[in-house]
């Protein structure tokens, strides 16, 4: 006979084994938005960015951020990474930076940290093409170092641009970074994760609810049973906020 204690464990394994299998069925609305939300118009859009934010598509984006050297990682890149996903996503994942496989790809999350997104991705019921993925910085830091807050400054216009385009319900930050400079916060990416906070794309926009959490690398160097399960508990929000049905409980 089973404890109910060893039960509740086993429970936990469990879901936590589908969490990174992906596992799950989902049901509800298809999380892609069938109209976007409107854009800022001019009036809302601040002087500093005046010329990014005149940009109009993610394709326009893209092709300016592939040829940009406005800050210092320009110079070291192989290829600049924009971002990449579905142009009407309900759900966007923000990153801090594109690492050697990025770089070498030009596409965001496609190396170990990746495969960890993805499974996430996948076992919230959802597709990498269900969503759009992209970066703080979209040039690698060279060695992986942290990105510096000068090249945040700079490449921060089109990260803004893009969330504004997309206009998404919900965003995922990963990890303290990104958390951080999409919030203009300093607090520990420990005390802001687990909880939604408003994040407005302008005056005009209604907000996104953005949700911190634990960056895929970070978990895999502290891959702890309490680790995943925050992370887990943090998608389990999002899922709930975009109308997708919670996993089922196994065993
Ligand atoms: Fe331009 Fe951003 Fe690359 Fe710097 S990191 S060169 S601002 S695209
Ligand atoms: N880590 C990030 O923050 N972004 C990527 O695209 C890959 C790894």
């Amino acid at each position: 006979m089973m404890s109910q204690g060893t039960k509740s464990i086993l429970t936990r394994h469990l879901e936590l084994d589908a969490f990174y299998t992906g596992d799950f069925s989902v049901r509800g609305p298809h999380p892609i938005a069938e109209t976007p939300m409107p854009i800022s118009d001019e009036e809302t859009m601040k002087p500093t960015a005046a010329a990014t934010e005149t940009y109009a598509t993610l394709d326009e984006i893209a092709a300016v951020v592939r040829q940009c050297q406005k800050c210092r990682l320009g110079a070291t890149r192989t290829h600049a990474v924009p971002g990449q996903g579905h142009p009407k996503a309900r759900l966007v994942f923000i990153g801090e930076g594109p690492g050697a496989d990025e770089d070498a790809q030009g596409l965001a999350f496609v190396g170990r940290a990746g495969k960890l997104l993805t499974d996430m991705i996948t076992a919230m019921g959802l597709t990498r093409d269900d969503v759009f993925i992209g970066n703080i910085v979209k040039c690698r830091p060279p060695e992986n170092r942290d990105p510096k807050p000068d090249e945040i400054q700079a490449c921060s216009p089109y990260l803004k641009r893009q969330l504004e385009l997309l206009a998404p319900q919900v965003i995922v930050a990963l990890g303290a970074h990104a958390a951080r400079t999409l919030l203009a916060t300093d607090e520990p990416i420990g005390k802001l994760r687990g909880q939604f906070i408003e994040y407005r794309f302008s005056p005009t926009c209604p907000p996104a609810k953005l949700m911190p959490t634990y960056h895929p690398a970070y978990l895999l160097r502290s891959y702890t049973l309490e680790n995943r399960r925050r992370v887990w508990d943090d998608m389990q929000k999002v899922m709930k906020e975009l109308g997708l049905t919670p996993p089922k409980k196994k065993a």
